[in-house]
């Protein structure tokens, strides 16, 4: 059977710094399953491609947003919508008609007024056991002289402090020089 974590075609770092290995652990027991999933954060269409050659059920949708779209093809099971990760209504609207999502993935801004909208707005439409994953939430732990991503290790150690009032049941958080994503998965409630 192939690999399909190993480097390929697919234009995203998230290959080569190793994000796909950690995301092997949680997309492994859902890739012959029906599953819906969000990334924000579309660039070239990199992952998006991935994610559509990687989830093995035909039923599986996967939605990308981004302020600007890439022209790609995809298959059937990809939508592509453009969207402001700061615009709330903009993203409930997208979530109510996609939603509710396995995982979903914020790899957009790395900021902090983006990240929280993101966050509050979409948590809700995560199905009970589903992932919130915060790509690059810790850019600004590693590199102090970048004023833009001020906040964002102080919002990710809220979400960790208010674990219990958000219904996290389980939360694995990596902080590496190259590597920095935060996992939270709903409970099952
Ligand atoms: C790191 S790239 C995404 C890479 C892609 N996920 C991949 O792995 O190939 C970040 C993307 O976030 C988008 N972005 C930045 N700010 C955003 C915002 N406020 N709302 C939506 N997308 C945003 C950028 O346009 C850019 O395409």
């Amino acid at each position: 059977m192939k690999n399909p974590f190993t480097p390929t075609k697919f234009d995203t770092d998230k290959i080569q710094l190793g994000f796909m290995e950690e995301y092997k652990r949680i997309l492994a027991p859902l890739t012959y399953r029906p599953i819906s999933l969000l990334e924000i954060g579309v660039n070239k269409g990199g992952s998006i491609l991935f994610w559509d050659d990687y989830l093995q059920n035909k039923d599986s949708r996967i939605l990308g947003l981004d302020l600007k779209l890439p022209e790609i093809e995809t298959s059937s099971r990809v939508s592509l919508a453009q969207c402001d990760q700061n615009d709330a209504d903009g993203l409930r609207g997208l979530a109510e008609l996609h939603g509710p999502f396995d995982v979903i993935i914020d790899d957009a801004s790395h900021q902090l007024a983006e990240t929280r909208t993101c966050f509050n707005t979409l948590q809700p439409f995560l199905k009970p056991g589903g992932y919130y994953v915060i790509e690059d939430w810790a850019m600004g732990y590693f590199a102090t002289d970048y004023p833009q991503y001020q906040g964002m290790v102080e919002f990710v150690t809220e979400i960790v402090r208010n674990a219990k009032e958000l219904n996290l049941a389980a939360i694995k958080i990596i902080c590496e020089k190259q590597k920095s994503m935060a996992f939270f998965q709903k409970g099952s409630r």
